[in-house]
C-alpha cells in the first residue's frame, strides 16, 4: 500500500516535469513527508474533514492555506520532519494552541504546518511538585491535572489558550506579579534543535538556551515538552467594574498610583476603554478588571484594590466574578466570555507609567475611531496592563529571560472587531494608524518603552528589537550554537525573529 502510494507520486511528478511545469517546492516536500512517514495519517491534505478542523484558529484572520499538515505523534517523529525539511529546504510553520492573532506565525501559506496537536501529555510529578506539559496542550488540561493536588501552575488566563506560544513569547498570568512571567516557571525545555537533536535545557545543561528560550519565540527549534513549576493553588477573587465619563480623571489618577506604586503582588488590574458604536456615534466606556489572588473579604478590599471600588471614585457597576475560585476555574470562566470565531486583530506597544499621556491615548484612539466607526460591526478597545518591579524581579530571580525589562512598564494593546473579511485591511490600517500615533507620542514625551509583548504584537511591529542590545547580543550567540544556518530564520518564514544575524 504504501509502496504503491510512493510510486504514484513519483509518476505525479515526473508528469509535471515533462510537461515543463515544476511541481511547486511546497507540494513536493508534502509528498517527501509521506512517504518518510509511509503514507500514513500523519500528513492531511486540503479538502478533507481533518485538515478543516486542524486548521482551525481562535481567530478567523490568522487562518492560511497551508499545502498539508504535519502532525507528529511524538519528539521522534519531529526530529525526523525536521532533519527532512532542512535537506530539501521545506518551508514550514509551527502551531501549539492556534491563539495568536498574527496570519503567518502559526500558520503558512505554500508550506507545511507542523500541527503539535497530538503532543498532548500531562503528567503531574507529586515528589518534585513539577509538571510536564507537551507543547500541544490548552492550560485546562493543565490546571485540571495539579489542581486536585492543592498546587496550580502560572499560566493563561484564558483556559483555552494554548501552552507553546503563550509560554515562548513570555505569558501574563494572573500571579505574574508574585511568580513572573509564566516562562520563568520554566524547569526544563525539552526542544527539537535544527540538526534534529533533542536537547533538555535547563539551569545545568543547555544553559545559555534556557535562558535564551524564556521569550526566544521559535528561533531555537521546535519546543516539545516543558517541565514547570507549581505553586500553591489558593482562592481568587476577581471584579469588573465600570465608571461613568465624570469619573475617568479620578480613575486615571488612581490607575496611575497603582502602577507605581505596586504594592501588592497578589493583585492585578488591567484598565480598558470600550468603543462601541451606537446610533452612528462612537461610545466610550471605561472599565477596569481586578483580581485578587488569594482569600479576601469583598466587604474589606485590600488596600491596593480600595480606591477603585470604595465610593470614592463613582462606579456605574461592580460586578463580582468568580468568588474563590481556583486559577483553572476562572480560566474556564474566561472561555465563556471570549468567544473564537470573531474577525480581531491586535498591536501592543509599552510605556512608562504617566497620568497625561494615559489621558492622551484614550483621545487619540477615540479620535481614530472617528474614521472608521461605519465599518460594520466595528468596536475596539485598548487596554493597559502594568508590570510591575515585583514581577520583573520574580523573573531575575530564577535566572533572567530573554524580554529585558528592568523597570515597570505599562503594556497597551489595540484590538478592534469587525464583521466582515472584506473590512481585513482597513482594519489592520486603523490599528497601525493608532499605534504609530501612540509611538510618537509616548516617544515625544520621553516615555516610550521599546519592549513589544510578543503575544500581543501585530505582524510588522519591531517585536524582539524590544529586548534590547543585552539581551539580542545574548541572543544571537545562542543561535550561532543551537540553529547556526538559521534554519528557523529562512525555512520558518513567520514569527518574531531574533534580529541583526545574517
Ligand atoms: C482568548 C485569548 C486569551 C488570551 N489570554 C492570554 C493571557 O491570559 N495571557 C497572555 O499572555 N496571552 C494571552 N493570549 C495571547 C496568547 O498568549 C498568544 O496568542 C499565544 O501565542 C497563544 O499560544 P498558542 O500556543 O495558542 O500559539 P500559536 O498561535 O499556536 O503560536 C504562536 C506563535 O508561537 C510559535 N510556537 C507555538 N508553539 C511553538 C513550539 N512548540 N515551538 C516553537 N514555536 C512555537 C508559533 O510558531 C507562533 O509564532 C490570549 C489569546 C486569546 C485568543
Ligand atoms: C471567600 O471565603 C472566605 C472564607 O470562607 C470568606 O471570608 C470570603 O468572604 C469569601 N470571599 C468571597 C468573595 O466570597
Amino acid at each position: 500500500m504504501a509502496l504503491s502510494f510512493v510510486s504514484i507520486l513519483f509518476c505525479s511528478s515526473l508528469i509535471l516535469r515533462a510537461s515543463g511545469t515544476p511541481l511547486p517546492t511546497s507540494s513536493k516536500c508534502c509528498h517527501l513527508l509521506d512517504s518518510e512517514f509511509r503514507g500514513g495519517e500523519k500528513v492531511v491534505y486540503p479538502q478533507t474533514s481533518e485538515y478543516g478542523i486542524l486548521n482551525t484558529y481562535f481567530a478567523p484572520t490568522s487562518q492560511q492555506s497551508p499545502s498539508c499538515i504535519f502532525t507528529p505523534s511524538d519528539t521522534s517523529d519531529i526530529s525526523r520532519a525536521i532533519k527532512l525539511f532542512t535537506r530539501h529546504s521545506c518551508k514550514f510553520a509551527i502551531r501549539s494552541g492556534g491563539h495568536h492573532y498574527n496570519a503567518g506565525w502559526a500558520s503558512i501559506n505554500n508550506g507545511i504546518l507542523l500541527s503539535l496537536s497530538n503532543l498532548n501529555k500531562v503528567v503531574y510529578n507529586p515528589s518534585s511538585q513539577s509538571v510536564f506539559v507537551e507543547s500541544g496542550n490548552r492550560w485546562r488540561k493543565v490546571y485540571n491535572t495539579v489542581e486536585p493536588y492543592g498546587r496550580t501552575v502560572v499560566g493563561a488566563q484564558n483556559s483555552d489558550v494554548g501552552v507553546g506560544g503563550y509560554l515562548l513569547n513570555g505569558g501574563i498570568s494572573f500571579l505574574a506579579d508574585q511568580y513572573g512571567w509564566a516562562v520563568d516557571n520554566v524547569r526544563e525545555f525539552e526542544i527539537v534543535v535544527a540538526d534534529g537533536r533533542v536537547l533538555k535545557a535547563n539551569k545545568y545543561q543547555n544553559r545559555a538556551l534556557f535562558r535564551a528560550l524564556k521569550g526566544g519565540s521559535s528561533n531555537f527549534g521546535v519546543v516539545t515538552g516543558f517541565t514547570l513549576d507549581t505553586v500553591e493553588s489558593k482562592l481568587a477573587t476577581g471584579a469588573y467594574v465600570e465608571y461613568p465619563a465624570s469619573s475617568y480623571d479620578a480613575l486615571i489618577n488612581a490607575a496611575y498610583q497603582y502602577c507605581v506604586k505596586g504594592e501588592d503582588s497578589k493583585s492585578q488590574v488591567l484598565f480598558i476603554t470600550w468603543l462601541t458604536v451606537k446610533n452612528g456615534a462612537v461610545a466610550v466606556k471605561d472599565a477596569i478588571s481586578w483580581i485578587y489572588t488569594d482569600v479576601m473579604d469583598v466587604a474589606n478590599l485590600p488596600k491596593a484594590l480600595a480606591p477603585f471600588t470604595d465610593g470614592k471614585i463613582p462606579s456605574s457597576l461592580v460586578q463580582i466574578l468568580g468568588r474563590n475560585q481556583t486559577m483553572g476555574s476562572h480560566g474556564h470562566d474566561l472561555t465563556q466570555i471570549q468567544h473564537p470565531g470573531v474577525r480581531t486583530n491586535r498591536q501592543t506597544i509599552s510605556i512608562i507609567p504617566d497620568i497625561q499621556l494615559l489621558k492622551q491615548l484614550q483621545r487619540v484612539l477615540v479620535k481614530t475611531a472617528e474614521q472608521y466607526k461605519t465599518i460594520p460591526g466595528f468596536t475596539t478597545d485598548l487596554i493597559f496592563q502594568p508590570i510591575g518591579k515585583q514581577w520583573i524581579a520574580a523573573g531575575n530571580a530564577k535566572g533572567g529571560n530573554s524580554m529585558g525589562l528592568t523597570e515597570p512598564v505599562i503594556i497597551l494593546w489595540v484590538q478592534p472587531h469587525w464583521a466582515s473579511a472584506k473590512d481585513d485591511e482597513i482594519i489592520a490600517e486603523f490599528v497601525t494608524k493608532v499605534i504609530t500615533q501612540f509611538e510618537k507620542i509616548a516617544k515625544d514625551a520621553g516615555k516610550l518603552s521599546n519592549f513589544e509583548y510578543l503575544n500581543y504584537a501585530g505582524p510588522k511591529q519591531g517585536l524582539m528589537e524590544g529586548y534590547g542590545a543585552e539581551s539580542i547580543r545574548r541572543l544571537q550567540s545562542v543561535k550561532r550554537v543551537y540553529d547556526p544556518k538559521n534554519v528557523f530564520g529562512t525555512l520558518l518564514p513567520g514569527g518574531p525573529k531574533v534580529p541583526g544575524l545574517y
